[in-house]
């Protein structure tokens, strides 16, 4: 079996590829080969990683349609390896959505796909309103408003937890010691 760990993110805006970036410097930290893709740039072989960690951002409700394109097209492989799968969205900012058994899109997307990864995560991303076209800052605002977020802000927010990342790159390194 391999040792080597692939992490695939599909982001728009950075911050799933931020948070990815972050469990590659963790593996590196510990001396743990790791390779890191855009899904769009992922050309290997998925049996050539061991664990597979895929990260995917959401806009409007919705993982990228390459997300479920990949799951599709590569579930025989990823069943016969270890896989973690990991979602970012601002809803997770809040406490009682932030669990991978509160948090309404990775509950969404376990249920849309035919993939149990054997490791699961949620983290809040990044609101930066001056980044946003202003229809998208428009919609962000209305859903910010609608969930007691914040509407007005000229700095970017990063809502996610950095130590929740590094815990979650801790039980992906440990079940390298389990293989
Ligand atoms: C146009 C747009 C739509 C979004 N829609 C949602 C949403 O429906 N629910 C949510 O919780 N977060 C939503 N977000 C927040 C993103 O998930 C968050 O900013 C995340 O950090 C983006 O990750 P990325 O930079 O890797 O793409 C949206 C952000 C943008 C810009």
């Amino acid at each position: 079996m391999s040792q080597k760990i692939g992490i695939i993110y599909s982001s728009i805006d950075g911050q799933t590829k931020k948070i990815c970036e972050k469990l590659h410097a963790f593996f590196n930290n510990q001396q743990i080969k790791s390779e890191l893709y855009a899904i769009d740039n992922f050309n290997r072989d998925i049996s050539e990683f061991n664990p597979l960690i895929l990260g995917a951002s959401i806009r409007y409700g919705k993982h990228n349609k390459r997300v479920y394109d990949f799951v599709q097209n590569n579930i025989t492989s990823l069943n016969k390896v270890t896989t973690a799968f990991f979602s970012v969205n601002l809803v997770a900012r809040k406490e009682d959505k932030n669990s991978t058994a509160t948090n309404p899109y990775l509950i969404k997307f376990l249920k849309q796909t035919p993939w149990k990864p054997d490791l699961l995560e949620v983290f809040a991303g990044k609101l930066d309103y001056k980044s946003y076209p202003i229809l998208d800052r428009i919609m962000i605002k209305l859903i910010m408003k609608l969930t007691h977020g914040p509407t007005n802000s000229d700095l970017p927010i990063e809502f996610t937890n950095w130590n929740k990342v590094n815990n979650f790159g801790l039980r992906i390194s440990n079940t390298l010691k389990a293989q």
